[in-house]
């Protein structure tokens, strides 16, 4: 039976009708429909419009189309999740399978499953992510004091901790993290009684619907809750941001794992061969996951550009909003899964790394900042230490292999404490205001990290475990 045809004279045309349809890909939404379908039906009984003996026939019908699952295959009847799942319960219930629509409208629907779907997906990419910086964390523990340069402008700048390093990316990922559990709590509220646009004809309980599916309130406007997507662009944007982390992750790692910079030493589980090379180990994992960081960008952009010219409420083009959250929330959940299982197997070079961080005037910075201490302003200090270092490019050797004499004749009077604040130790230790690469101060950093994370690691399991549907 159609949802829809009484007030037609003619039927649709065939090919309109088959190309509308949204179960093709909205099935996946069933354990959800099945969900709100069961909270509208005890809504209904409290009404007045069920009997007790008809709220229990639909129940039970509700949680067997719940058990059969997801269809495997489309079928070219359904119109979208909605018609399958009321049609399933008149199959299964009878004529009690008729009232189920009483009172409710698709539109609220399509809003409240969507809102679960977005709520389940948080959990998950939220542990996942959680996961993964989890890895972070545990290679910036193994990694003790070894050092690494740090770039700017992809030059080398001044050197830190490798665990420091490794700890900028937990940074992105707790962002990450927070962004999804503020995106969580907007949008947590339920639109069932919302009707098509109007509000519900029917005295049903919207706060109890409400609760029993999990939400902290029923929606306030049933305009608004009809066509507000505002959810599903902040969750696909949310990722947006992680699939960037990981895109701009991935790059580095490409850069640092090539024979130039011999950092990073690829994964063979997670790299592949060349079917023309025989020497090759390519990035594949991590060139995969920057590639997929460009279609998940794009459907960030295709959920904005489907919503930008849509007057209130419903409209059919929200049926469009779907399917980029979908896409999105399932490839940010697998790059998240083969980064973090790369992160796990990934070993450094410390000893290319360490000896990388100890040339290049990496100790140029510091060695200003010991003769500002000595009372020489900053400016006039940096002027110096220049000068000393164009000496060493002339003379192709480091800060501290420039003869005292040299630097005398630069302006600098370098006693032993000069030559002792050039030392790597010292040029590291010396960053050990909070947020920089003091030893002593990572320590305490990976430590707050941990912490932060069993934390996040028991909230993201406990809301995992007690998904709704
Ligand atoms: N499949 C539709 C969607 O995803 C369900 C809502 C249909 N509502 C309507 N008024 N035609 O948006």
């Amino acid at each position: 039976m159609k949802m829809w045809s009484g007030r037609f004279s003619q039927p649709p045309d065939a090919e309109f009708e088959h190309w509308q349809r949204s179960f093709p890909f909205d099935r996946i939404l069933l354990p959800y429909e099945v969900a709100a379908s069961k909270a509208h039906a005890s809504a209904l009984a409290k009404a007045g419009v069920l009997t007790v003996d008809e709220l229990q026939a639909m129940q039970d019908a509700l949680d067997q189309i719940g058990r059969e699952g997801i269809p495997q295959h489309d079928d070219p009847t359904i119109e979208d999740v909605h018609h399958y799942a009321e049609r399933k319960v008149v199959e299964v219930a009878g004529e009690v399978g008729l009232k189920l629509h009483t009172g409710r409208s698709r539109n609220e629907q399509i809003a409240t499953d969507l809102r679960l779907y977005v709520r389940e997906q948080i959990d998950v990419i939220s542990l996942l992510l959680t996961e993964l910086a989890s890895a972070f964390v545990k290679k910036a523990d193994d990694a003790g004091d070894h050092a690494m340069p740090a770039y700017t402008h992809l030059q080398r700048a001044e050197p830190v901790l490798v665990a420091h390093w490794l700890l900028a990316y937990v940074e992105m990922f707790l962002r990450d993290i927070d962004r999804l559990a503020d995106c969580r709590k907007r949008l947590n509220v339920c639109p069932l009684g919302s009707g098509a646009v109007a509000g519900t004809i029917l005295a049903l309980d919207r706060l109890s619907m409400a609760k029993t599916l999990d939400f902290d309130a029923p929606t306030a406007n049933s305009v608004d809750a009809t066509s507000d997507r505002d959810f599903a662009i902040e969750f696909v944007h949310a990722l947006s941001l992680v699939a960037l982390h990981l895109s701009r992750w991935a790059e580095e790692f490409i850069l640092f794992s090539t024979t130039e910079f011999a950092f990073v030493k690829l994964p063979e589980p997670y790299s592949t061969g060349s079917s023309a090379m025989p020497q090759k180990k390519n990035p594949d994992a991590l060139e995969l996951i920057r590639g997929k960081a460009g279609r998940v960008l794009a459907e960030a952009t295709t959920l904005f550009t489907t919503l930008k010219g849509l007057s209130l409420a419903y409209n059919k083009d929200l049926q469009e909003t779907q399917q980029p959250v979908f896409a999105v929330a399932q490839q940010v959940a697998g790059m998240l899964r083969v980064a973090t299982g790369f992160m796990s197997a990934v070993e450094f070079n410390y000893d290319r790394m360490q000896q990388a961080a100890s040339c290049g005037f990496m100790n140029a910075q510091a060695a200003a900042g010991h003769l500002v201490r000595q009372g020489i302003p900053f400016r006039r200090a940096h002027e110096l230490i220049g000068k000393a270092v164009r000496l060493c490019v002339e003379q192709n050797c480091e800060l501290e292999q420039l003869s005292k004499e040299d630097y005398r004749l630069c302006g600098i009077n370098a006693d032993e404490s000069f030559y002792h604040a050039l030392a790597l130790d010292e040029v590291l230790a010396v960053h050990n205001v909070p947020g920089g690469t003091a030893p002593a101060l990572v320590r305490e950093a990976l430590q707050t990290a941990k912490a932060t994370l069993s934390q996040l690691l028991g909230v993201a399991h406990a809301c995992t475990q007690r998904q709704a549907p």
